[in-house]
């Protein structure tokens, strides 16, 4: 990593593929690595005004496939927000920004809600991209029997039907998005294998 810039990471992947340990973790590994002296640890959607008007709207309707145009939108303006408050400052104090979800939720989650691909991409195009996006993949079998055992309640998008259409979303995104760095995990696999591989990779951008 160059000395004057921060390194963007991005996590993502099905509710349920692990992502929330797997960053904890990972900041942790960095943090105690001295491979880095900042990191910041922060999430989509955010704690703000746009970020509560979707958990609020995610609480409220549990049908996958409603709201995609409302929510494509609000899900938007959080990012914006997010990248110009705390991700590009964030980068520019050569930190390194580890993010759970960002554009490529978008990608996959509004367009199995029936938003055209092409139109997601385009509304993308000037924002910034990662230096790297894991992408957590796991079976919507072990995706639900995980989300069981955490919590009594399934939320809006976790129905199998929506889970399958996700998985195969993000699937394709390495050859939709040619020129960016999408590197899929198998995080099916025990959680000491996943981990590695995801060390493997980030050392890889950090050099
Ligand atoms: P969140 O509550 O953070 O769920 P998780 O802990 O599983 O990450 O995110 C809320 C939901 O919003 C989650 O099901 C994924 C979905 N989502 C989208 O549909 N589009 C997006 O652009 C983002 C960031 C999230």
């Amino acid at each position: 990593m160059s000395d004057n810039k921060g390194c963007f990471i991005v996590f993502e992947g099905l509710d349920g593929s692990g992502k929330g340990t797997m960053l904890a973790k990972t900041a942790e590994w960095l943090f105690n690595s001295h491979l880095v002296d900042k990191i910041l640890l922060t999430r989509e959607p955010t704690n703000s005004t746009y970020g509560k008007q979707i958990r609020k709207m995610l609480v409220s309707d549990k049908e996958p496939m409603t709201k995609a145009k409302q929510l494509l939108n609000l899900y938007l303006e959080d990012r914006k927000e997010h990248l110009e408050k705390v991700i590009k400052p964030a980068l520019q104090l050569n930190t390194v920004v580890l993010c759970d979800r960002y554009k490529y939720s978008t990608i996959c989650y509004q367009q199995a809600q029936g938003i055209p691909l092409d139109k997601i991409i385009s509304l993308h195009e000037r924002m910034l991209v990662p230096d790297l996006a894991l992408i957590l993949d796991v079976s919507p079998e072990i995706a639900l029997e995980r989300i069981r055992q955490n919590r009594a309640k399934y939320e809006k998008f976790e129905k199998r039907f929506f889970l399958e259409e996700l998985r195969q979303n993000y699937l394709a995104l390495k050859k939709q998005l040619p020129n960016e760095n999408i590197k899929i995990i198998n995080a099916g696999l025990p959680p000491e294998e996943v981990f590695a591989s995801i060390k493997r990779n980030i050392s890889m951008v950090l050099k």
